[in-house]
């Protein structure tokens, strides 16, 4: 079906085919299995002559939806989905590298990539190494002959930090190498990376996507024939996205744009609270003016996102009583939920992280990051400040 451009309308209207029952909500195809007329059918399915679905590890009519709605966010040709988020992230890169390749990316990494490249990857022959996420000057002189790809995350997790995507882009077409963008923390409502310059787009839709703290589920978006490479990598693998999960994801995204601008609303104004009380010693938001990179944010985001960090005062102790004291925010690892959550990235998500990565992530012990929920500012910002009194 042909739908209009605008962000919204494209959100709500991008939908598969009405059925013979004239349903207006779309129905849920839970199906493992697709059946032919006859051989020939058959026969034509499988050599692609003929589009349709075969069978729901390869496509599934959800997923195809899920898959249409994000590449007419992101303005991509192309995206094909997956059971979580760390799903599309593997299975990118495992289609993407060949033993011998180098992959180099930003230092602040979620931490099971961070786990991918240092765990698994070496033992197939792939190298990783990391940019200074403050250094960007540096990058180029880290590229190496044998460098397939630059991977960033902006905003960062958990450091929010931001990298300037048209800068990384300009770097990669000189070296003609691709750029991979994980784009989680910004949704397609505040930016697309592929219309700055990247090749590939990767999202955890279990965060802002979903925005309910449901499902599962990933995708990466890009070209016709990157994504080709991706497909048939995962249709061999199986990392595929539940037709279930699909549907519950394609039906979030129908309000992603009112969710995301309130949880911008609520979290503008948590961080200036935090910035402005005196036992926070800094505080990270890419739309307050003392971000290191404000300007590159105001540049390639519509808002500053839902995700805060700051550091509370007492290093380590500090942290952990601010913890212990929240009362209606939630400690949990998950982000971009209806709930305000809290976590203390240096005991969970980065427990296991070298001590001299974790300082390039910019993670400190009394570190705390916030995923803004949707609840009333007033609730929040007063469950944060008795914890903070404490
Ligand atoms: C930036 C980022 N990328 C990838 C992932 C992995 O997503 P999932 O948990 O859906 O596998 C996460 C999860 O927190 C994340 O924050």
């Amino acid at each position: 079906m042909k739908v209009s451009k605008k962000f919204e309308t494209s959100a709500i209207r991008t939908q598969s085919e009405t059925t013979q029952f004239s349903e207006h909500s779309v129905p849920l195809y839970l199906t493992s299995g697709f059946v032919f007329d006859d051989s020939e059918e058959m026969r034509a399915s499988f050599a692609e002559e003929k589009q349709r679905d075969l069978y729901s590890r390869y496509s599934n009519p959800n997923v195809n939806e899920f898959v249409d709605k994000v590449c007419a966010m992101e303005g991509a040709e192309a995206g094909f989905a997956f059971a979580s988020g760390m799903a599309a992230v593997f299975s990118t890169f495992a289609t993407l590298l060949n033993a011998g390749d180098h992959v180099l990316s930003c230092s602040s990494v979620f931490g099971a990539t961070h786990g991918l490249f240092t765990k698994y990857f070496p033992k197939w022959n792939i190298e990783c190494s990391y940019f200074n996420i403050n250094e960007v000057d540096a990058i180029e002189g880290l590229i190496q002959p044998n460098t397939k790809f630059i991977y960033a995350e902006t905003p960062t997790n958990p450091g929010v930090d931001i990298l300037d995507l048209e800068f990384l882009s300009a770097i990669c077409k000189k070296h003609n190498i691709l750029l991979v963008v994980d784009n989680c923390f910004a949704t397609p409502y505040l930016q697309n990376p592929i219309k700055l310059g990247a090749d590939l787009v990767i999202h955890s839709a279990t965060k802002l996507m979903d925005g309910q703290g449901r499902v599962l589920g990933g995708i990466t978006v890009g070209s016709k024939e990157l994504i080709r490479e991706i497909y048939l990598f995962s249709r061999l693998t199986g990392p595929s996205l539940s037709p279930f999960n699909a549907w519950v994801l394609s039906k979030s995204l129908e309000t992603l744009a009112l969710r995301v601008e309130k949880h911008c609303e609520n979290a503008i104004k948590i961080a200036t609270f935090l910035e402005e009380h005196p036992k926070v010693t800094w505080v990270k938001y890419p739309f307050l003016k003392s971000h290191p990179k404000y300007d590159i944010a105001k540049k390639q985001m519509r808002l500053g996102g839902n995700i805060v960090a700051f550091e509370v005062e007492g290093g380590l102790k500090g942290g952990k009583s601010f913890f212990d004291s929240v009362k209606m925010c939630s400690l949990s690892a998950n982000l971009g939920d209806t709930r305000t959550i809290v976590t203390h990235p240096a005991s969970t998500t980065h427990a296991k992280v070298e001590p001299e990565v974790k300082k390039a992530a910019g993670i400190t012990d009394g570190m705390v990051r916030i995923s803004v929920g949707l609840e009333h500012v007033d609730d929040i910002i007063q469950d944060l400040e008795q914890a903070l009194g404490k």
